[in-house]
């Protein structure tokens, strides 16, 4: 059994552009892992077929899971480099939010992409493994780099990032599912009802998300890394990178039609800000909202005054790519 932890992403803004004409969205962000995971165990047995098993209801067992329809592309990749007769089991131990815009799904399906090429003693080429990972899902192919990524594209095409320096973070996960799509059909209706005004999808914004997001970026190294390149520990020398990401007003479109259709997810993110947040936002579609925090004290601290407060408020950190990588070649135990 090969068993490997699969970790969530926030997205530090996300600017989307017009609808394309293959119905997906043009895509601005920058994702981020951080260090809360589920864990996937794949093992192969004498048979054929894919059998998922998870413990929670939420998550679908049939074709439509996305460990599902990356386990029968990786045997496909299998078929041709070795011939077999294999039935593949995955099991999903479920910790993030289903539907939490932390990117789970996602993440469930490239662990077991990854533990499923261990399992069947195969190594298909990293394009091939993106190539795979794109075709599954617009969020997948962030977690084969892992880190702080760009994506653009429909957001399944990703560019490594220099690290940010540790952030600290409150995680607060409303009991709302908010769907991608229907999410996506109201920005659409968003946009058609402002036509003629600005329209906030408008193609200039997306430019100018990533003119923000590399003015933010550039700023940040410059200011947070010494000339070693290494990342700078203690002090409040993570303030640097957090001032310059509000100051830069990466905002992400989403909050635009979620807020409205969800009044308390704003309220969350008012309620991060005052615990303290030195930025907060909706992830991906919601209905997760983090905040960032100079420190781990002040974090936990927050999350305990929030969870206080009734919520499902959770500390942790961002996972560089050095870190996400080790996690996934020590294993899940
Ligand atoms: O790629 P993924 O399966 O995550 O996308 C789910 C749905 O979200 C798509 O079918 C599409 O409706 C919408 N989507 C979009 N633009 C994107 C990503 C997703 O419209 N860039």
């Amino acid at each position: 059994m090969i068993s490997i932890p699969s970790f969530a992403k926030i997205n530090l803004g996300l600017t989307i552009g017009p609808k394309r004409p293959d119905g997906f969205h043009e895509l601005r962000t920058v994702y981020q892992t951080v260090a809360i995971h589920d864990v996937v165990r794949v093992q192969l047995e004498p048979g054929s077929g894919i059998e998922i098993r998870c413990d929670d209801a939420q998550v679908p067992l049939d074709s439509s899971n996305t460990c599902y329809k990356i386990a029968e592309r990786v045997l496909e990749a299998a078929a041709r480099l070795k011939p077999a007769a294999t039935k593949v089991i995955i099991e999903i131990e479920k910790r993030l939010p289903v539907q939490g815009g932390l990117g789970a799904a996602s993440s469930n399906a490239v662990a077991t992409m990854l533990a499923l090429e261990r399992a069947l003693r195969i190594a298909l080429t990293p394009a091939g493994e993106l190539r795979i990972a794109g075709d599954v899902g617009s969020d997948l192919p962030l977690f084969l780099l892992g880190g702080t990524v760009l994506g653009v594209g429909r957001g399944e095409e990703v560019y490594p990032l220099p690290d940010l320096p540790r952030l600290h973070i409150v995680l607060v996960t409303a009991s709302v599912g908010v769907s991608t799509p229907q999410a996506f059909a109201r920005w659409d209706e968003l946009v058609a009802r402002n036509a003629g005004l600005t329209p906030p999808g408008a193609a200039g914004t997306i430019n100018e998300f990533s003119g923000r997001v590399f003015t933010w970026l550039s700023k940040s190294f410059s200011q947070a890394l010494p000339a070693s390149g290494v990342p700078a520990r203690g002090g409040n020398r993570a303030e640097t990178p957090l001032l310059d990401l509000v100051r830069a007003g990466i905002e992400n479109d989403f909050e635009r039609v979620v807020f409205p259709e969800y009044p308390d997810l704003r309220e969350v993110k008012e309620l991060l800000l005052r615990e303290g947040a030195h930025y907060a936002s909706l992830s991906g579609s919601g209905s997760t909202l983090y905040g960032l925090f100079a420190s781990e004290t002040e974090a936990l601290r927050a999350a305990d005054r929030i969870s206080a407060a009734g919520h499902n408020a959770l500390p942790t950190r961002t996972l560089t790519r050095a870190e996400y990588w080790e996690a996934l070649a020590r294993g899940g135990e």
